[in-house]
């Protein structure tokens, strides 16, 4: 049977060593506010957002909601995270995305001031990835190598296939495993052979946004399984990019789908909220 990655447990842990950094920095008269702004009522970016001011509560940081109608223009946006990134009491800036068709994401992404940018999507930040210097790193892929870190396994010197390439996930994984000394593959849609370079991977992280496309003949026997995927099924359950019961009995370790790299993501954005707190 394979390791269970158990990210409810880890990112519980992350939690509580955070509220103990929060208290020592307020201990120093240094206080933590996230503004958390919501463009339009999409219901699953509602419960992400409700989720991140209910953990901004639990490590005692404030936070600041500010839900605007779907139809707030651009300019109204902008002229927002303007003022947000002037106000010496705000020290974090995220703003839930999708943000309504009529705007332009990544200049809203733009905007944000990069020292509050605790998302780590602005391109100085990404950059930062890139060349190896400080800066914000994107929640989920951080997640991911806290949940490898904290269960115990080894990274470096290992091949890691990182399927998906998007800038949120898939690209800042990809350079988070590089910065781990693992030797790094990106698959995606065009991959030739995707079969045959999964098969090759002793830690695979499946991006894809694909339900249970992950079958058993894609992995390796003993192999690490990360599934940043989530799924709503038509029974109403919840899966992710891989087939779990298919991959579990061949896998090492890895990650169910729910409890497993989902609660990670808020997790690592509390520690980005108190790094830059602690600035
Ligand atoms: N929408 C989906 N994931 C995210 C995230 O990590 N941050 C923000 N701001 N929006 C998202």
């Amino acid at each position: 049977m394979a390791q269970l990655i158990d990210g409810k447990k880890i990112s519980q842990e992350i939690k509580d060593e955070l509220k103990e950094k929060v208290k020592e920095l307020k201990g120093q008269g240094i206080e933590g506010a996230l503004a958390v702004i919501q463009v339009g009522s999409d219901p699953a970016s509602s419960v992400y957002v409700r989720n991140k001011k209910r953990a901004c509560e639990y490590i005692g940081i404030r936070s600041e909601s500010y839900e605007l109608p779907e139809d707030t223009t651009e300019k109204e946006l902008l002229t927002l995270i303007e003022k947000l990134n002037k106000d010496p009491k705000i020290n974090g800036i995220l703003c839930q995305l999708p943000v309504p068709a009529h705007m332009d994401e990544n200049k809203i992404i733009r905007t944000i001031a990069p020292e509050k940018d605790v998302d780590g999507f602005h391109t100085q930040n990404v950059g930062a990835l890139v060349v190896g210097q400080q800066g914000f790193v994107s929640c989920t892929p951080a997640g991911v190598i806290q949940l490898l870190k904290r269960s115990g396994i080894e990274i470096a010197g290992k091949n890691c296939v990182v399927v998906g390439r998007s800038n949120i996930v898939g690209k800042p994984m990809a350079l988070l495993m590089l910065r781990e000394n693992a030797t790094v593959t990106i698959c995606h849609s065009r991959t030739a052979d995707l079969k045959a370079m999964c098969k090759q991977a002793d830690i695979l992280i499946v991006a894809v946004g694909k339900p249970k496309m992950i079958t058993a003949e894609y992995v390796k026997e003993g192999a690490t399984v990360i599934d940043v995927g989530i799924h709503r099924q038509e029974d109403g359950k919840l899966c992710g990019d891989v087939d779990f019961e298919q991959v579990e009995p061949v896998a090492g370790a890895i990650t169910p789908v729910p409890g497993g790299v989902g609660p990670m993501t808020i997790a690592m954005l509390m520690n980005n909220c108190v790094e830059a707190m602690a600035r």
